[in-house]
């Protein structure tokens, strides 16, 4: 039985991925029907500071002392040791598992990173508060992708969805109509550092185009900010859809998220667009409650690997 067990769950992008890595606004929310989990078993019988780090998922069975400083479950455990100056943890086995897809734009990388070091600082005695959590988080963040915005780690921290602004303080907020999504997978593996990396060397050969479409994502995430708290999920159907021709515009949509974006719509969602990094992963559509069996099976019809119903409120 452990001593400990912590969650973390994965997130959805509404709104704005990608223009928020160069500072404009963007909306996230998190989805607690998966979820990262770290579970922590005391070793009694072991000496003090012996750590086993068990991922089944990554095949990772190692002790942290053998572990590169750039690893990032042991960088996560070390920046938690740092932070509470606890000079070493008492000897235990922590166990990494996670039901969130990797590399599909649902947070996974973040929230294995809150779990584990939710986990270890209670496992401490000294829960951290979602701010500290976020703020090392995001330092892991950066080896998983070099300019990380850090609305991932907010939103999985924070558990609340958040009108996010890099280096600006955060907004959390509660729809004011509960918001249907059904999240579909493409099954298609794409890491976010190489959609980023693709949008970064855009940006550079064509700086005029592609600031013009970050502002026109930024004007996007604003008015759905109002439109989400005025309790019109039509008027962001439509935003969804604009959102999405604009993403298109930059490069990161993939003839499976289009396709499965077009599936939706035609089964009726009132707006929908790939969201995280783009290229594979998932797509969101916003639906009426009513319909949201019905959108899934169109998303299934159409190719998609999973999907997922989820409501943000
Ligand atoms: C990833 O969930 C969202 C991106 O905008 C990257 C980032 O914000 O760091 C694609």
């Amino acid at each position: 039985m452990p001593a400990v067990r912590a969650h973390a769950p994965g997130k959805v992008i509404l709104f704005g991925e990608h223009a928020v890595v160069y500072g404009r606004a963007a909306i996230a929310a998190p989805v607690q029907q998966v979820r990262a989990t770290t579970a922590v078993m005391a070793e009694p019988r072991l000496p003090a500071g012996q750590v086993r780090l068990q991922a089944p998922d990554i095949h990772l069975d190692a002790l942290l002392d053998e572990l590169p400083a750039w690893q990032p479950l042991a960088l996560a455990v070390r920046l938690v040791l740092g932070e509470l100056r606890a000079p070493r943890l008492p000897a235990c086995t922590l166990r990494i598992t996670s039901t969130i897809p990797v590399a599909s734009g649902l947070g996974s990388g973040a929230a294995v990173t809150v779990s584990l070091l939710r986990a270890v600082s209670t496992f401490l005695g000294q829960p951290l508060e979602p701010s500290r959590l976020s703020a090392l988080a995001y330092e892991v963040e950066k080896i998983h992708h070099g300019t990380p915005s850090g609305i991932d780690n907010t939103v999985i921290a924070f558990e609340q969805p958040v009108f996010f602004v890099r280096g600006q303080p955060l907004e959390t907020f509660a729809p004011a109509v509960p918001l249907h999504l059904v999240i579909g997978d493409t099954g298609v593996s794409s890491p976010t550092a190489i959609a980023v990396g693709d949008v970064r060397r855009a940006w550079q050969a064509a700086p005029a185009e592609y600031e013009a479409l970050f502002d026109r994502a930024d004007r996007i995430s604003r008015q759905a900010r109002s439109e989400i708290e005025r309790g019109d999920p039509t008027a962001l159907g439509l935003l969804m859809v604009e959102a999405q021709e604009v993403l298109k515009s930059m490069g990161v949509s993939s003839s499976d998220l289009d396709r499965l974006v077009a599936a939706s719509l035609a089964a009726g969602a009132l707006g929908a667009k790939l969201s995280g990094g783009g290229r594979g992963g998932n797509m969101i559509a916003l639906v009426h409650s009513g319909a949201a069996s019905q959108v899934a099976a169109a998303l299934e019809a159409a190719g998609a690997v999973r999907t997922i119903i989820t409501v943000i409120q």
